[in-house]
């Protein structure tokens, strides 16, 4: 057991509400990247990308993942670009037990609001684009949940079932 698990996947996957609820589960504090990224950079992340650009973004969303690496019985809610650069996917998957929480397009596109805090997500052809380059990176994930269908509640059922083999 490794003490730390990063749940990856693409926007509108639920990593943040299954992040909250596993946290509780197991009694592990819970991080979200974005909101550290926020945090560190005093902007929400639609400000950085407008004002400095994605590339501003990765940058400090690397420096936060490697702030988190010496923190165990953490749970950490990903930004849905942090796991497919490479040198993050082989940080996360040396330090801690990767779940991917696989949802379709389509289920993305009803759940993600419309409220222009996901700047990737302003255009729907670009959404899909940027989905399906990205699926190989979530393949590489020690463990994929379909998340399509299931709550919380039977995520966390899973995901306990699966630390406790
Ligand atoms: C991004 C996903 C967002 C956020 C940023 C970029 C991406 O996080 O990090 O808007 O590249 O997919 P969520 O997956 O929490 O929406």
């Amino acid at each position: 057991m490794t003490g730390k698990i990063y749940l990856v996947g693409f926007m509108g996957s639920g990593k943040s509400t299954l992040a909250a609820a596993l946290g509780r589960a197991l009694g592990w504090a819970v991080e979200d990247t974005d909101t550290l990224v926020e945090r560190r950079e005093g902007m929400t992340v639609a400000e950085i990308f407008a004002r400095h650009g994605e590339a501003r973004f990765r940058a400090a969303e690397r420096a936060v993942l490697e702030e988190l690496q010496p923190r165990r019985q953490v749970v950490v809610a990903t930004g849905g670009g942090l796991y497919a650069e490479p040198d993050n996917r082989a940080l996360v998957n040396r330090d801690g037990l990767a779940i991917w929480l696989d949802v379709s397009l389509k289920r993305v596109i009803e759940r993600l609001p419309r409220d222009g805090r996901r700047p990737l997500a302003a255009d729907q052809a670009g959404l899909a684009r940027l989905y399906h380059a990205r699926q190989a990176a979530y393949r590489q994930a020690h463990v994929r949940l379909d998340a399509d269908d299931a709550g919380p509640d039977e995520l966390v059922g899973r995901v306990l079932d699966r630390l406790e083999r």
